[in-house]
């Protein structure tokens, strides 16, 4: 995926202009409400999606009055057809790139070549080390001293592809996997802002399958 990424600057709009988003999130969605909260950003999130009706994201991007559509992966014979469905959903909606915050399913290319060097995904680890869906626990049973935050473009691998931006986070003596996450999202929630921002003013890309700011 980042090779055929090179040398391309796809957020890049000519005159200026703002590009719109669509956040996919499973869960609470924490990080889906600081992008809710920030003036700057909300007018320019089209659509929220998840994979689960009951996801709390829903309701609090209904709360800010944001379009929800809930795509679920039971109603698609395999990953395949839940990404290809996905990606008409998002492009239906006029987004032109994508966040994962928090969405626990993995994104086929049908997705993820519909919308190249235009996704990204947050991750509670100091990418390489520790992807998937246990990245907490795995980092304390390393006994890790320095953990943290990650966003990156997404590719087909899991939790893979261009480093936009990390935070380290200290693991402290007696750390849970609770008290280290909930420091891990004290910095997810300053961080992911500043990230989506970027894309949204098109000051992101990739080149030479490296993240760029402009
Ligand atoms: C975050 O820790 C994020 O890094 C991971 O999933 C979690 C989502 O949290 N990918 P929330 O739903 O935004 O609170």
């Amino acid at each position: 995926m980042a090779s055929s990424a090179l040398h391309c600057r796809p957020h890049q709009r000519p005159g200026g202009s703002k590009i719109d988003i669509a956040v996919l999130a499973s869960g609470s969605g924490t990080n889906l409400q600081v992008l809710l909260d920030d003036p700057s950003i909300r007018p320019h999130i089209a659509l929220v999606v998840s994979d689960r009706p009951d996801a709390h994201a829903l309701r609090r991007a209904a709360d800010a009055g944001v379009p929800t559509e809930t795509v679920l992966w039971s109603d698609h014979t395999d990953r395949d057809a839940f990404s290809a469905a996905l990606a008409a959903v998002v492009e239906r909606s006029g987004a032109k790139a994508v966040v994962l915050a928090g969405f626990m399913r993995i994104l086929g290319s049908p997705f993820v070549l519909r919308f190249p060097s235009r996704i990204v995904n947050i991750h509670p680890s100091l990418l390489p080390s520790f992807p998937g869906s246990h990245a907490v626990e795995q980092a304390l049973q390393h006994g890790v001293t320095i953990t943290g935050v990650t966003v990156h473009f997404v590719d087909e691998q899991v939790d893979h592809g261009p480093i936009v931006a990390q935070v380290p986070v200290h693991v402290e003596e007696g750390d849970t996997v609770e008290t280290l996450h909930s420091r891990i999202q004290v910095e997810e929630h300053r961080l992911l802002p500043k990230v989506v921002q970027a894309i949204i003013d098109g000051h992101l890309s990739v080149e030479g399958g490296r993240a760029r700011w402009l």
